[in-house]
């Protein structure tokens, strides 16, 4: 893999690269479009292989952050960062992730605003608090800090919405006595898992660290093998850890009746998505499902909504997979096709950039 192939071949605005000597790491932030308003999207720190894995991780998830904005009416465009650790590196001390951020900061203050960004894997409200020392442009610090705190509660308020649309489209009725097979139990898998429990649901649970899983043993919940994610039979898949969890070959023999969760681009490539239809799968487009992050942070820090407004909003992503799941019936087309579509028309409806009123 090149960075030059990444960027010949991605249809995103622009792409910045930084490398820091001192530490081996490289930053890349994608905008992927600014057409609906400045672009936002989270900053993932971890470790890649190389310089090219990140750039191509951040571009396809500023692309995704780009349909999430447009299918939750939200006045954002989408965009993504990747503080890309090198390879087997050990997690970084407080002194180097200090450093890291504040470079970050400096990144994001010579865009003068057209990318803000947020928590995502490896970045926390913590780290947010750290960027909002430094520049105007960062979602998600703490409350306590003039922000509106973790997304996380609402983006697995979302996903259970989700779970809950896909389980009536699969004909599986509610969820009591449904097994849910939940990959992850960090923030937003852990409470997606007590929400299913609530409603009943037989919980198989999978985390790498299974002092996560253990956590979840006062829900009922059986711990599986971290490998045996997409092998293990269930009604409702809910991938909660990182991206790439179903491809090709995978899509082929996966023993489940729906799929719906938080991990962004859950699907290697979007094509997917049609073997998934072939084989009765019902998929809920993973930008769809874990849209509830981006309403809590946009919502609460650049439209002044209230939590209840928050919440209302977030519930109304069981209507938007409906009106989904409805198109992909009526014209025969995968349920990734269909919320491609929906993005695609508010894209185009989509007037001049918002201001964010910050
Ligand atoms: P997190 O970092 O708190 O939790 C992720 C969990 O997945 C960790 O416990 C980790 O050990 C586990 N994990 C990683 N790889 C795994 C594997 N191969 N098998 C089993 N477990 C594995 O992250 P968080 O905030 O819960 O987010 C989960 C996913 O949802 C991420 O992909 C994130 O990008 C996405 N997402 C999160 C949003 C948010 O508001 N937090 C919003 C939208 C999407
Ligand atoms: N990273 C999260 C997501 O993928 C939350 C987020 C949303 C961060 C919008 C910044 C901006 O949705």
């Amino acid at each position: 893999m090149h960075i030059e192939s990444v960027l010949s071949t991605w249809e995103g605005e622009s792409c910045h690269l930084r490398h820091d000597r001192e530490t081996g790491v490289w930053f890349a932030i994608a905008i992927h479009s600014t057409h609906r308003g400045p672009a936002a999207g989270g900053t993932r720190l971890m470790s890649y292989i190389s310089a090219a894995a990140a750039v191509a991780d951040a571009t396809r998830l500023a692309t995704a952050m780009t349909l999430k904005m447009a299918v939750a009416d939200l006045p954002m465009g989408g965009g993504k960062s990747v503080i890309a650790l090198p390879a087997e590196a050990p997690r970084p001390d407080l002194a180097t992730r200090q450093r890291l951020l504040t470079l970050h900061a400096h990144n994001l203050e010579r865009l003068g605003g057209q990318y803000w960004t947020g928590p995502d894997i490896g970045t926390s409200s913590a780290d947010m608090d750290i960027l909002g020392r430094q520049t105007r442009y960062a979602f998600g610090r703490a409350t306590e800090a003039g922000g509106s705190g973790s997304s996380a509660e609402e983006t697995a308020q979302g996903v259970f919405e989700a779970v809950q649309a896909t389980a009536h489209e699969a004909r599986l009725g509610t969820l009591a006595d449904r097994t849910l097979l939940i990959q992850g139990l960090g923030a937003v898998g852990l409470r997606v898992a007590e929400l299913a429990a609530d409603a009943g649901a037989r919980l198989l649970v999978t985390d790498l660290d299974p002092d996560r899983c253990a956590t979840a043993d006062r829900l009922g919940a059986k711990a599986i093998n971290p490998t045996e994610a997409t092998t293990t039979e269930c009604d409702i898949l809910v991938p909660c850890a990182t991206g790439g969890l179903i491809d090709t070959p995978t899509a082929h023999r996966l023993p489940c009746a729906a799929i719906a969760g938080a991990a962004n681009n859950i699907l290697t490539n979007p094509e997917i998505a049609d073997i998934l239809q072939e084989r009765g799968i019902v998929y809920a487009p993973d930008f769809v499902a874990n849209c509830g992050g981006a309403i809590h942070l946009i919502g609460r820090e650049v439209l002044g909504w209230s939590a209840d407004n928050v919440r209302a909003r977030t519930r109304n992503i069981r209507d938007t997979l409906d009106t989904i799941f409805t198109n992909a019936r009526r014209y025969g087309i995968s349920t990734e096709r269909a919320a491609h579509d929906l993005a695609a028309a508010k894209l185009a409806r989509a007037e001049a950039p918002a201001d964010t009123g910050q």
